[in-house]
């Protein structure tokens, strides 16, 4: 059974046909990095325009490139939240209007729950499934969040975010020390090079529910060491090089970051993948978890990868592939293959929301 899935909920319009929640035929990524990087983050305006210009385009390309004629879906998925909610009226919108038009019905996708598939899926596609239960913890741009998963794909939020992402950290402190957008995968390219222990980072202890993380304290300690070392120079030279290339290859950073910058970045690397890893094996022991599940963008890190790796967890640790991590339609649609099992279908009106939970 072959689903379309379309997704648009931030800065991706994201089209994709999987088959039987196992088998990814295509999948169409058109980012928006290069109109949102130079106002160092999404400005939601321009992303639901972006989307309108690419929804067409990247649907077609995505069944043409499975050769797949509308006639031959089982269903049609479409973000219907979390997000911003112009970005995500595009895709949802261009998806019900393909459903009344052709009759394939309609399936409405959390996008935390895709997420979480985007790896389910791989581990059956490598004939590895995962093991319930499972702790997920989904960190991206805009989400940092602890689930239980059941057998049957209940949840349970276990701890989240009370301020930023992690993803947002990693934006922000990067805007703030003159990188491009997004922040993420330039620090996780520099901090390999620096000193992780060179700065120390502490955290608060947590009120109320211990498995909940806070990274806005460790933005503003970044913020006060900036303040107290002297760096107007580096940063202007930073911003810059952003504006006679907006997109710096990975190579050209090192020139206009002093080996002093590099270990602060190593440091706060360090202190995110610390919070994140200590959260999620406390978790996962907390519900007796037979796998560990890391998605969303935060997951491409590869100082999160190795760390993962390194702890020993008694559990397998799975992280989708690089390309599945970050936002794309394929977790969509495997999301909605179990909801297509249970016939689980959206009615045309429904809306898109913008701060739907998924537990
Ligand atoms: O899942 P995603 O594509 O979109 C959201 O749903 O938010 O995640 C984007 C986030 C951004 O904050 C970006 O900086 C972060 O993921 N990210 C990374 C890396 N690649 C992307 N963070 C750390 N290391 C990376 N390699
Ligand atoms: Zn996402």
């Amino acid at each position: 059974m072959r689903i379309l899935a379309i997704e648009s909920s931030c800065d991706e319009t994201a089209a994709a046909v999987v088959e039987d929640g196992e088998t990814v035929h295509s999948s169409v990524v058109a980012s928006q990095m290069v109109t949102h990087g130079k106002y160092g983050g999404v400005v939601p305006e321009l992303a639901s325009r972006e989307h309108l210009r690419a929804i067409v385009p990247v649907v077609r390309e995505a069944l043409e490139l499975s050769h797949t004629p509308l006639g031959e879906l089982s269903a049609i998925a479409a973000t219907v939240g979390p997000g911003l909610v112009g970005s995500l009226l595009v895709g949802l919108t261009y998806a019900k209007s393909l459903s009344f038009a052709s009759g394939v019905p309609l399936i409405a996708v959390n996008h935390i729950e895709g997420h979480i598939h985007a790896v389910i899926m791989e581990c059956r596609h490598a004939g590895t499934p995962v093991e319930y239960p499972a702790l997920a913890l989904v960190v991206s741009g805009g989400h940092t969040h602890l689930f239980e998963v059941c057998e049957g794909f209940q949840y349970r939020l276990l701890g989240k975010t009370r301020d930023d992402a992690a993803g947002e950290a990693f934006d922000k402190v990067a805007k703030l020390l003159g990188f491009g957008y997004p922040g993420g995968p330039i620090i996780d390219r520099l901090a390999p090079l620096g000193d992780p222990t060179a700065v120390k980072f502490t955290f608060a202890k947590m009120k109320g529910n211990a498995l909940d993380f806070s990274f806005s304290g460790l933005k503003t300690a970044v913020l006060r060491w900036v303040e107290a070392h002297d760096m107007a120079d580096e940063i202007a030279a930073r911003r810059a090089l952003l504006r006679e290339c907006p997109q710096p290859t990975p190579d050209q950073w090192p020139s206009v970051t002093p080996q002093r910058t590099v270990d602060l970045l190593a440091s706060f690397q360090h202190a995110v993948i610390h919070e994140l890893l200590t959260r999620a094996a406390a978790s996962a022991e907390s519900i007796g978890a037979r796998t560990m599940i890391v998605s969303g963008g935060v997951a491409c890190n590869s100082g999160l990868r190795k760390s993962a790796q390194a702890a020993s967890l008694p559990y397998p640790v799975y992280f989708p592939t690089p390309g599945l991590s970050t936002d794309n339609a394929a977790m969509i649609g495997a999301a909605a293959f179990p909801k297509l099992v249970r016939r689980e279908f959206a009615a045309l009106d429904i809306a898109a929301q913008a701060n739907l939970a998924l537990a």
